[in-house]
């Protein structure tokens, strides 16, 4: 104990590090440029809208924006006392969640281009719920909102998203489509390879010497998890190894489909897992902390997305990364285009990479058991 409280006997010099309590000398003024998250009731969205907003930062929490959907609407205010007389166009990216790392990274992206290229931004979230994906546009559009990118819901049955369709289509705001690809005349997306990266992670583990793979997916109504779904099928007939229906297990894109679906796929005696996203493999974690199984000598996981804390986790976690930055700029660029030069605007399409850690091994790996 003593040699430990040598180690941590002095605290780090917290210097000027953000978030220290240090007084600034201009403390409780807004620097220009200084940025703060907060969130904005609709009333100071119109403000904005008209270029009223005083910008004072007041703002309260405003539940219920798209007609009566929940949507919590956070403004990235530009506290800036030499404001342009005309308002800032407002923009905005709608998205499933913003507690899965993922989307949250995606928003983060998007709000950081977006003010970069002159626009105010907001996150709205619709909370995964089919039918909530966006509401009704053109309340947006009467709260000053020029352009929304959005993510819509993993479970949209094909009706949900005809009506969603619909209401694209004809809706006087301009939409890109982000992550979860939907065919709408003149709306463009961006999107990612999905089945080329589950081939790759498949192929990956087909080449450590795994033949059982199990899969926990997300909801395979979602075509990002049927394109995923013919990823993991094709790396599998490359290596002339027969697809097992009942080795897949359709999830949520949650920590506790691992959880709940670990016990079944080693019952199934799988010697690797491919989870379809990051939050699932969570859960596998869990899992085999409550078996006692060893990541990755007793069982190799590979995720998708490349969430951060993927390499901090106790044992660094194999994923598909998707380049979130470059999407949510990307995603900024092109609503810009689709806003004021829709004959510029071009469908983006993405390549994730292989991020190789070491949750996953050879099963047979003699030197790891
Ligand atoms: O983690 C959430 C998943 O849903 C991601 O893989 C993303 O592609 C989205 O579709």
């Amino acid at each position: 104990a003593g040699s430990r409280a040598g180690i941590f006997s002095h605290r780090p010099d917290m210097g000027s590090q953000p978030g220290t309590k240090q007084q600034h000398p201009h403390h409780g003024h807004h620097q220009k440029g200084h940025i703060g998250q907060n969130v904005m009731a609709a009333e100071d969205l119109s403000q904005h809208r008209n270029g009223t907003h005083t910008g004072n930062g007041h703002a309260r929490e405003h539940f219920g924006g798209n007609a009566g959907g929940a949507a919590l609407i956070l403004q990235e205010h530009v506290h800036d006392k030499h404001r342009s007389a005309a308002p800032r166009p407002l923009v905005g990216i709608l998205l499933p969640d913003i507690s899965n790392l993922f989307f949250s990274s995606i928003g983060q992206a998007f709000l950081l281009e977006a003010r970069a290229q002159g626009s105010d931004a907001i996150v709205m979230v619709h909370g995964d719920q089919p039918g909530q994906d966006l509401a009704n546009p053109d309340t947006l559009l009467s709260r000053g909102v020029g352009g929304v990118v959005m993510v819509r819901s993993a479970r949209t049955t094909p009706e949900e998203e005809d009506t969603l369709r619909e209401k694209i289509l004809k809706s006087r705001i301009p939409v890109v489509v982000m992550d979860r690809k939907m065919d709408i005349p003149n709306v463009k997306s961006v999107l990612l390879d999905n089945r080329e990266g589950a081939r790759m992670a498949v192929r990956y583990l087909l080449e450590q010497g795994h033949t059982r793979i199990g899969c926990i997916t997300g909801p395979l109504e979602d075509v990002v998890c049927r394109e995923r779904l013919l990823g993991y099928q094709d790396a599998l007939e490359e290596a002339a190894i027969a697809y097992d229906e009942s080795l897949i297990c359709q999830g949520d894109y949650r920590p506790e489909d691992g959880v709940k679906y670990l016990p079944y796929l080693l019952g199934k005696s799988v010697t690797g897992i491919f989870c379809f996203n990051d939050m699932i493999s969570l859960g596998v974690y869990t899992g085999c902390r409550a078996y006692h199984l060893r990541i990755p000598v007793d069982l190799s996981v590979i995720g998708y997305d490349g969430i951060p804390f993927c390499e901090t986790l106790d044992v660094p976690l194999s994923t598909v990364e998707q380049p979130v930055e470059e999407m949510g700029r990307a995603a900024a660029t092109l609503l810009k285009q689709m806003m004021y030069q829709p004959q510029c605007a071009q469908d983006r399409l993405f390549l994730p990479s292989l991020q190789i850690r070491a949750s996953t091994a050879s099963p047979a790996d003699p030197s790891r058991r």
